[in-house]
């Protein structure tokens, strides 16, 4: 049996009071439109087509990587006229199009799968994903016969007070027989409270023709739409909690999974601990046996197996094993840290490497440097990258200490087996296996505060 898709994602969303299309708002770090097609798929429907309209091309660029097609609604005049606009993918096609809205982002696969069979062993022309639910409000009501058959769908704002008062919901959600479908939709009117063209009308035109609707009532959680920002933060938490049920079942101990935040593509190694007001972003990995203590955000990172990261920001950089972090410390983009190295308090690294079990413990920045194995930072160490002009390279070899206070102004090299003496501003290349002091020598003027008087 041929399936394909129709994911609806025109519409304007002025409830969500953004300049950013509706269905681009993320959810748990990925876009509503895209966490859509991505179930589509995952439900073995390839030929999926979403139509755009409002911000076509900030969804198109959104959505271009999971090779969808489009159909282009120019003015958003309801949901069966956005289908209409579909035609060219429909039309020629047999089978069964399922058709949902970019921002619907809470349903799964398997209900996908169920509704398909529930359509396909039922005949039915079209089926509903319903659902039952204690608040109805702002949704489109189904209204079945005596029998329970479905006789139409309701828009909140055409019902009638009888009407208001079903709480069977449509979630905006079908199947629909292809062919059924296409013929339809050219008798839908926008006579209604909207003004609008309803697809939801399709079902009361079937069934005028004598067609068997289908209705499979879910789960409200499934087919909850977001249509503001309340509706989202809601949609996230649901989001967030399937997330974090399933790490959770790996193997992860989330010790207040209400304040842990972990991105749809984050990956975590088991045994790993996490606890509350951490954030976790976009493509990152969580190796095994780390400890992430309260409030860090870890974006797009690496992060090996045993690390401690305790209060700190790590962007786009590479973590090696049995690492410490923190608290406080700033890891920027493009930065690899060796194994075992230790990263403390109030400590900045940009696109820098460090070597092996280097410690690098309080208040230093080494930006644009590449740092060798076995060093020690003194505290308030300074890497002076920037001349104003240019963003310079440091080298710094392997077993080199580095004097607290110390200032290496780029481009330098420091060899292997140095020591630089506290306070010192390095402006020329160390030599291997030597003391460098670069600061003026101290006098004492004995007696000084006697001969002027100044003694309290
Ligand atoms: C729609 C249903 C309602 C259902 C609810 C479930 C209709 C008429 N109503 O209402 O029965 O209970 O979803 O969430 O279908 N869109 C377009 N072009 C348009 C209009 C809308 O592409 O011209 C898209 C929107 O981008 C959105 C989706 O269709 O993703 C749904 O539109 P929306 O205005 O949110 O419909 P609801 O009022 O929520
Ligand atoms: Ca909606």
């Amino acid at each position: 049996m041929y399936n394909c898709a129709i994911i609806l994602a025109a519409g304007e969303g002025k409830r969500m009071k953004s300049s950013t299309p509706k269905v681009l708002h993320k959810i748990c770090g990925r876009e509503m439109v895209n966490i859509v097609i991505d179930v589509v798929k995952k439900a073995q429907i390839e030929d999926i087509n979403v139509v755009i309209g409002n911000g076509a091309e900030r969804v198109k660029t959104v959505t271009e990587s999971r090779n969808v097609k489009y159909s282009f609604q120019d003015r958003q005049l309801g949901t069966g006229h956005a289908v209409l606009c579909a035609d060219d993918f429909l039309r020629h096609k047999e089978g069964t199009v399922v058709i949902f809205t970019g921002d619907s982002p809470l349903i799964k696969a398997t209900t996908i799968k169920n509704m398909l069979s529930f359509h396909n062993n039922g005949k039915y022309k079209a089926t509903i994903l319903t659902s039952i639910v204690n608040d109805p409000t702002g949704y489109g009501r189904i209204i079945r016969e005596k029998n329970g058959e479905v006789l139409k769908i309701v828009e909140h704002k055409d019902c009638s007070a009888e009407e208001l008062k079903v709480n069977e919901i449509n979630s905006g959600m079908y199947c629909f027989h292809i062919k059924s479908l296409v013929e339809s939709l050219n008798k839908l009117r926008n006579d209604n409270a909207q003004g609008e063209y309803y697809l939801t009308d399709i079902i009361e035109i079937l069934k005028s023709n004598g067609e068997k609707i289908g209705a499979l009532p879910v789960n409200f959680e499934e087919v909850m739409g977001v249509n503001s920002r309340t509706q989202l933060s809601e949609a996230e938490k649901v989001m967030r909690n399937r997330i974090n049920r399933i790490h959770m079942e790996n193997g992860i101990t989330l010790i207040d999974p209400d304040t842990t935040y972990i991105g749809l593509d984050v990956t975590i190694g088991k045994d790993t601990i996490i606890y509350p007001g951490n954030v976790l972003q976009g493509d990152t990995t969580i190796g095994e046996n780390c400890i992430l203590y309260p409030n860090s955000r870890i974006k797009d990172s690496l992060i090996d197996n045993n690390v401690t990261v305790q209060s700190s920001v790590i962007l786009e950089s590479k973590i090696g094993e049995s690492v410490t972090i923190g608290p406080f410390a700033y890891i920027r983009p493009e930065s690899v840290i060796g194994k075992s190295v230790k990263i403390g308090d109030f400590v900045e690294i940009k696109k820098s490497t460090i070597g092996d079990k280097t410690k690098v413990s309080h208040l230093t920045y080494i930006g644009d440097a590449k740092v060798g194995k076995g060093c020690n930072f003194g505290c308030g160490t300074v890497v002076v990258n920037y001349d104003g002009k240019v963003k310079n390279k440091t080298l710094i070899g392997d077993n080199s200490f580095i004097g607290c206070n110390t200032n290496l102004v780029s481009p330098v090299k420091v060899n292997d087996d140095t020591y630089i003496a506290a306070g010192s501003t390095i402006t020329e290349e160390v030599p291997e296996g030597s003391l460098a002091i670069a600061r003026a020598k101290q006098v004492n003027k004995e007696g000084w505060v006697y001969k002027k008087g100044l003694k309290k």
